[in-house]
């Protein structure tokens, strides 16, 4: 899974391999340049296992203080291992709506701001451009929410403050080294509006139930298609390739995770 590059990266860049394609051939992507990515799948057609594959490309390219994370589990049982990691917003893996509402409230209200001072300061127009003049490096963090549907539900009336929060963040937190990763079983158009996909540059689809929903993820239809078991399309803004996930499971994520921590 480690991304191999002659190029020393700045702090901000996030290589990551989406999966592997038809000539059997990792195929490697930048998470920056999205900078923000939608996936959405079946119930079981490897959402979660996606996300682990992205969370390990991650930890592999970063130490743990150089690189913050926040993930949202509403449905508590696919990341609860992830406590351990000393790199989260929180301090927790956040399964609870109305945290992951203060968490989303902090970045607009707080954190954005904060990172946007830094930049000016720095006359820099992004985290890349900032890291390589600035001895006081700006960390990247990437919010993970898996089941966003479930949240949207979860929230109530709380939800239109919330889902107004996430567009922000969608739209503003280009340059800031922030990056949403939002998986949804359920693409419905109304949860994930024109507004939001517009700033989800990076889609993946794995198998959906329809045509229908495939064009909610990809603007295509074709995912309603694909196998399962991490058969995807993979939307970059030059176009769509057909991948296969890359097979990640909890425990191999865990002993990552425990080696990092115990480093
Ligand atoms: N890339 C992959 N390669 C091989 N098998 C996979 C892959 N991704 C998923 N699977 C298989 O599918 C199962 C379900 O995957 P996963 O938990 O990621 O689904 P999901 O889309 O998150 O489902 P749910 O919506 O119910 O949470 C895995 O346990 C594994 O057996
Ligand atoms: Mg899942």
């Amino acid at each position: 899974m480690t991304y191999h590059s002659a190029k020393k990266l700045t702090l901000g860049e996030m290589p990551f391999i989406a999966g592997i394609n038809p000539a059997g051939e990792s195929y490697p992507a930048m998470l920056n340049e999205a900078p923000h990515m939608l996936v959405g799948g079946t119930t079981g057609s490897g959402k979660t296992v996606f996300l682990y594959s992205l969370l390990t490309c991650l930890l592999d390219r970063f130490a743990l203080d150089e690189l913050r994370l926040a993930i949202v589990d509403p449905k508590m049982t696919n990341f609860m291992f992830c406590n351990q990691l000393t790199n989260l917003e929180h301090e927790k893996v956040i399964t609870d709506d109305d945290a992951a509402a203060e968490l989303f409230d902090w970045i607009v209200d707080e954190e954005i701001p904060r990172r946007m001072e830094v930049l000016s300061q720095s006359g820099s127009i992004d985290i890349n451009d900032h890291n390589e003049r600035s001895d006081d490096q700006l960390r990247p963090l990437v919010v993970f929410i898996d089941e966003y549907a479930d949240l949207i539900d979860g929230l109530g009336d709380e939800s239109d403050e919330f889902e107004e929060n996430v567009r922000r963040i969608a739209q503003k937190a280009r340059s800031l080294g922030i990056h949403l990763v939002i998986s949804t079983q359920r693409p419905s158009a109304k949860i994930i509006d024109t507004d939001l996909r517009a700033n989800l540059d990076m889609r993946v689809a794995f198998r959906l139930p329809s045509a229908s929903d495939s064009q909610v993820i990809l603007d295509e239809s074709g995912a309603e298609d694909l196998g399962g078991n991490g058969d995807m399309l993979f939307r970059e803004p030059d176009g769509i390739t057909r991948l296969q996930g890359a097979f990640v499971d909890p425990e191999y994520l865990r002993n990552l995770i425990d080696s990092k921590v115990n480093q």
